[in-house]
């Protein structure tokens, strides 16, 4: 089996001064790429910054015999993001892999949580991740090659209590990658999604130490890094890594129910099928929108 390697590949990964982030950053310069560490060095929430982090774990790739460079900019503007992106140019030339990882919580029920806590959480995750793609998309085009992988998490697939912000964050960059599929797909730009189960600072207030220790983010950061390489042919993925367990998630749609639509819809047609319009019995992931849309016309009675 061939090694996996990222020799003259350049890769910026977001928020990798501790966690995940900076087990993806590692790892990629372990096999060989070029790091941009940014981190913004603040707490968990979002508050206060510093330069320690980033710089930490570019001094343990370069103690390890790697390249890499700092950058200490927030994703959540379109300054910052575009700074973090001019790093890895003006230190390298080119920006080849981009990893979407920063990230913050402001954990609170929906009735409870302020604007602030939507509006942070919404421009760290969802806009951090929008803003660093398009600065990179330019020079991943101008190469013709782009690896973006993005993390999402099981709260936004799935729904956790307490988490409507980073739900909402979580989801949308899901929506953003499915349309970077799209737009990236000649300019051999592959864009992925990640949910991740880690223990990390982020994680470390709601898992046991027991399970903290189980769920390293060194057991996530090989199908991440994998998914940056050369040989990943896949784009529009949401893998899901954690704890050895790796696997894919995706929207399904169920074959549904065609009426006569030459006669009205009632709502009693609608009653006495719901059972076949919500089952997922051979349900299907759709590559796009069009491709749904086309399957939903196809399967029309035109005549
Ligand atoms: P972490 O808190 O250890 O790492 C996040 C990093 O992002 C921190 O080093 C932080 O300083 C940095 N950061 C925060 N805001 C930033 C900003 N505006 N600009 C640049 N850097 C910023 O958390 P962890 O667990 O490593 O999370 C990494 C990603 O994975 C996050 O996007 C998180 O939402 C996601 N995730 C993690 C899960 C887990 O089980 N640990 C589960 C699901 C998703």
């Amino acid at each position: 089996m061939a090694e996996v390697r990222f020799d003259d590949r350049v890769a910026v990964v977001t928020g990798a001064g501790g966690g995940l982030g900076r087990e993806y950053a590692l790892l990629l310069a372990a096999r060989g790429a070029k790091v941009v560490v940014n981190d913004l060095g603040g707490a968990f929430d979002g508050t206060g910054s510093g330069h320690t982090a980033a710089e930490q774990v570019c001094q343990e790739i370069k103690d390890a015999g790697g390249e890499a460079v700092p950058n200490f900019d927030s994703v959540a503007d379109w300054e910052g993001a575009s700074s973090i992106i001019k790093t890895a140019i003006d230190a390298y030339g080119k920006v080849d892999i981009l990893v979407n990882n920063a990230g913050i919580l402001r954990d609170k029920s929906f009735l409870k949580m302020e604007m602030e806590d939507y509006e942070k959480v919404m421009a760290v995750h969802l806009n951090g991740t929008f803003f660093c793609s398009k600065a990179a998309f330019p020079h991943m085009r101008e190469n013709a090659y782009g690896r973006i992988i993005s993390a999402s998490s099981a709260a936004g697939v799935y729904g956790n209590f307490g988490q409507a912000n980073y739900g909402a964050a979580k989801m949308g960059i899901v929506g953003l990658m499915h349309v970077l599929k799209q737009e990236g797909a000649k300019y051999n730009i592959m864009a992925n999604v990640i949910v991740p189960v880690a223990g990390t600072r982020m994680t470390a207030t709601v898992l046991p130490p027991n399970l903290l220790e189980l769920l390293k983010p060194e057991f996530v950061a090989p199908l991440v890094v994998w998914a940056c390489s050369e040989g990943c042919a896949f784009s529009g993925y949401t893998f899901v890594a954690g704890g050895g367990y790796f696997s894919r998630t995706a929207f399904m749609e169920g074959p549904g129910v065609f009426f006569d639509v030459s006669q009205s819809i009632t709502l009693e047609m609608i009653d006495e099928n719901i059972d076949k319009i919500t089952s997922l019995d051979g349900a299907v992931p759709y590559g796009s929108a069009t491709e749904q849309t086309g399957s939903i016309l196809g399967k029309m009675n035109i005549s």
